[in-house]
């Protein structure tokens, strides 16, 4: 399905400050049409301008999709459509969205859930404590935030069913209550999964904790909201094998932007590795990817690259395109 067919239009209902810089934004269906249902962990495309889409996961109950709730946090290092959002989005706006998708899906098996937030990594972790406690699994949920006002939905999650659940821990509060892996990670076991989400550098801290209290390699799910370094490498040739045509891609450019260049149209979203959206087939070569979208074993496959920010180390690279 193309991205315009896939989107649709949605009415902010309510926007609310959650936190410092944080909104969180509710969205109704704005025809006669429901919202697609959606389940914990999704996330959808937001138009935030003309120019702009960028992917909110979605925190409000699954079992409640009559509406989509999203909360975004005004990033200093903002791309723009944070910005945009925080500035512009009204109550009453229509905006166009893309239909739920999930990539970061909670596995039901019956097993033990550890679900790991770091500040705005909360969304669809959140989404998930309340699929967690309908379907009567066994989880714990921790939030980690600088400070006690960056810590969005306290109130709403005292009062959840999951809420005894629930363990906030603030860098600058007492000693005691700040996240400790030896504590906080002990009953990691072999049917435990662990869900992590938040900015780069407490995912990599919260990885490798995971790692050490013996969470096995499949049972870690982990969703980016940044993706990795894009930028720099050696130049090759992409094969556009569908005409034939032969384009260099020097170090400063991507695939992606080449392609378009020479009027070869392209899927593009989060322009970042995160979303999934320009995943092309590769015919022939060998990738590098810097995508943070396909799993390890996908990118050992070398069947896709993301051509937003992949590159390539053999010198030349064959698309289906
Ligand atoms: S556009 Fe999102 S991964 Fe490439």
């Amino acid at each position: 399905m193309s991205d315009s067919e896939n989107a649709m239009e949605a009415r902010i209902c309510k926007i609310r400050q959650v936190a410092t810089d944080i909104v969180s934004i509710e969205l109704e269906a704005a025809s006669s049409n429901a919202l697609p249902s959606f389940s914990a962990g999704s996330h959808v495309d937001v138009h935030v301008s003309e120019r702009i889409v960028r992917q909110y996961s979605l925190c409000n109950d699954p079992a409640s999709s009559r509406h989509y709730r999203l909360a975004v946090l005004n990033e200093i290092n903002s791309r723009g459509g944070s910005r945009t959002v925080h500035e512009t989005f009204r109550e009453g706006m229509v905006v166009r969205i893309g239909r739920p998708r999930n990539n970061f899906e909670l596995v039901e098996d019956g097993g033990h859930a550890i679900l790991l937030a770091g500040g705005i990594g909360i969304t669809p972790l959140l989404s998930m404590a309340y699929r967690l406690q309908a379907i009567g699994a066994e989880f714990e949920f921790h939030l980690c935030v600088r400070s006690l006002d960056r810590a969005p939905f306290l109130d709403e999650i005292a009062s959840a069913p999951f809420g005894s659940r629930f363990r906030l821990h603030v860098d600058d509060g007492p000693t005691e209550q700040r996240f400790q892996p030896d504590r906080d990670l002990c009953e990691v076991g072999p049917r435990t999964s662990v869900y992590i989400c938040g900015p780069k550098g407490f995912m990599d801290f919260a990885v490798s904790a995971a790692r050490k209290a013996g969470c096995l390699e499949d049972r870690l799910h982990t969703e980016n909201f940044s993706g990795g370094d894009l930028k720099g490498g050696n130049s090759f040739t992409v094969i556009a094998s569908r005409s034939g045509r032969r384009l260099v891609v020097p170090s400063e450019k991507s695939i992606a932007a080449v392609l378009e260049e020479n009027g070869i149209s392209v899927d593009l979203s989060c322009e970042q590795g995160i979303c999934g959206t320009c995943l092309t087939r590769v015919l022939k070569g060998q990738p590098e990817h810097r995508d943070s979208f396909q799993t390890a074993a996908e990118k050992q496959r070398n069947d896709r690259v993301a051509i937003c920010c992949s590159r390539s180390t053999s010198e030349e690279l064959v698309l289906d395109i």
